[in-house]
């Protein structure tokens, strides 16, 4: 089904954003370290990464580099052993999960690879899903839900449950429940990594849209060359360590990359 190709509306913008100097994730020698004694794994070893507001990002590696550690901990969905996040100007490694769970809340959202809509909610209910858990049910908010319904070009199946919805209509539903709040970043794992390449190209399309047209920043790990490419900004993770960056990527630099990365 071709996307709906609308411009994200001025309505849909109309934001008091956070100071556009201050980054929208600015994280600082970060590093993980799982287990106890000889069964310990570092993860993370000495990341920095700083995402503009209005960024897109790209996150490339081989399985095991680090690159879901880097997504969880700059998610404050898990505290860093060491080494300084911030989103938006918030400061949260050593945060307590009361303090992570509020900041996820307000400034962060999410899409993940196997969508997570709930099943027993419709869409337009699962995209305000983010609102109602942050304390926003007013009227701006409902209007918000299905204006961005719109947008993702499912205007028309706001009261189909997930089950009545493609895997590539079911991932529109979980951008749009990511955009609700106005988040300060979009942090995807892997968001087109369960779908086929037709729904893949619109998902990333209307990704792309949100940082064109919203200003919205997104930072997403993959492992599919071509979908980097729509990012400004491509980071190559291995063992850990940050080992290569390409400012806007061609398919080719990519793939380059990867190859000297397997070597
Ligand atoms: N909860 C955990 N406990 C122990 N080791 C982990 C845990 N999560 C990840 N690891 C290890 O950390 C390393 C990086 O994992 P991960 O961030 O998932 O890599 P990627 O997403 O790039 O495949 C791997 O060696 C992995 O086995
Ligand atoms: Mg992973």
């Amino acid at each position: 089904m071709p996307m709906s190709g609308r411009r994200i509306g001025r309505s849909v913008t109309s934001m008091s954003g956070p100071d556009p100097d201050i980054p929208a994730v600015e994280a600082r020698g970060l590093a993980k370290v799982f287990g106890e004694g000889g069964a310990q794994v570092r993860a993370l070893d000495g990341v920095d990464l700083r995402v503009a507001r209005g960024e897109m990002v790209a996150i490339m590696g081989p399985s095991g580099s680090g690159k879901s550690t880097l997504l969880h901990i700059v998610g404050a969905l898990e505290a860093p052993t060491s080494g300084t996040v911030s989103v938006a100007g918030r400061r949260y490694d050593g945060a307590d999960d009361k303090a992570l769970t509020h900041l996820r809340g307000q400034h962060i959202g999410f899409v993940f690879q196997f969508f997570n809509l709930l099943g027993s909610l419709s869409a337009e209910e699962n995209v305000m899903l983010p609102a109602l858990i942050a304390g926003r049910t007013d009227g701006a908010m409902r209007r918000r839900a299905a204006e961005l319904l719109d947008v993702v070009g499912l205007g028309d199946r706001a009261a189909h449950t997930p089950a009545e919805l493609s895997g590539g209509q079911q991932q529109r539903v979980a951008v749009a429940r990511a955009l609700i709040t106005r988040p300060a970043v979009v942090f995807g794992d892997e968001p087109t990594g369960n779908l086929d390449s037709v729904s893949s190209r619109e998902i990333l399309e209307l990704m792309r849209r949100a940082v064109d047209d919203l200003g919205q920043t997104i930072v997403m790990v993959t492992h599919d060359p071509s979908a980097a490419t729509i990012a400004d900004r491509v980071v190559f993770l291995a063992d850990g360590r940050i080992s290569g960056v390409e400012e806007r990527p061609t398919i080719d630099a990519i793939l380059d990359r990867l190859r000297v990365g397997s070597a």
